[in-house]
């Protein structure tokens, strides 16, 4: 069966971005496909110090949550990724556990299927959204999108029910994903993943 890994960079279990993505995951099974969903707020997750320890180990240096979601992120065929607004940017756990998971992990994340979830009060969302969705398309992973960017507004998660357009975005983006998921699954048997060359790694300004 198909999988969908979720990650809440929210603390609030019960809060706006839990209530958004309980949304699809209630399309998302209906649709038939497995979920789980991590919640990363409430974890200390601290930030990638650049070490490269990971490129001999094939894990992060440290040994947290962000160690215990990268098995299930490449076991997963698609991935949702949460996070409340914070001064207009996507959460400070989420992102520090976002650097260290893409980088620290080496699995191939190609053609697994990415989404990005905000939550605001008011405003921040599109630009929060923006920064989430860098980590996908760095990746070679399809980028699932919706009726409306991926987002709800609220201070509770009693605000984002009444958000009714934003909660409408969010069952159709669990539909589009489910879609894209099976018709990447065919694809694959049908014609094989594309090539992915790696021959080169070039850094500015002096092109070594
Ligand atoms: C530290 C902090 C910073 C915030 N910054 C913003 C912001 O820039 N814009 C905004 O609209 N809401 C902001 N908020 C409100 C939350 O983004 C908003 O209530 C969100 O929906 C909460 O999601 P959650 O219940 O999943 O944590 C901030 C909240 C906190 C705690």
């Amino acid at each position: 069966m198909a999988k969908v890994l979720l990650i809440n960079g929210s603390p609030h279990t019960k809060g706006c971005t839990a209530t958004a993505l309980e949304e699809m995951i209630t399309v998302f099974e209906k649709e038939g496909l497995e979920t789980e969903l991590i919640q990363v707020g409430n974890e200390a997750v601290r930030g990638c110090i650049g070490c490269g320890t990971c490129a001999k180990r094939g894990k992060c240096v440290f040994d947290d949550i962000v160690n215990e979601i990268a098995p299930k992120f490449e076991e997963a065929d698609a991935l949702v990724v949460g996070s409340p607004v914070y001064y207009g940017s996507p959460n400070g756990n989420l992102l520090s556990c976002l650097d260290r998971l893409f980088y620290s992990t080496s699995f191939s994340k190609h053609m697994k299927v990415g989404a990005a979830v905000v939550s605001c009060r008011r405003g921040g969302n599109s630009a929060s959204f923006d920064v989430l969705n860098k980590y996908f398309t760095i990746s070679g992973m399809p980028v699932a999108s919706s009726t409306y960017w991926n987002q709800v507004h609220g201070f509770s998660a009693e605000d984002v029910k009444k958000d009714l357009e934003g909660l409408q975005t969010m069952r159709n983006l669990a539909r589009n994903m489910a879609f894209m998921v099976r018709a990447i699954a065919d694809a694959r048997d049908k014609y094989g993943l594309p090539e992915v060359e790696k021959d080169y790694f070039t850094s500015f300004p002096d092109g070594k």
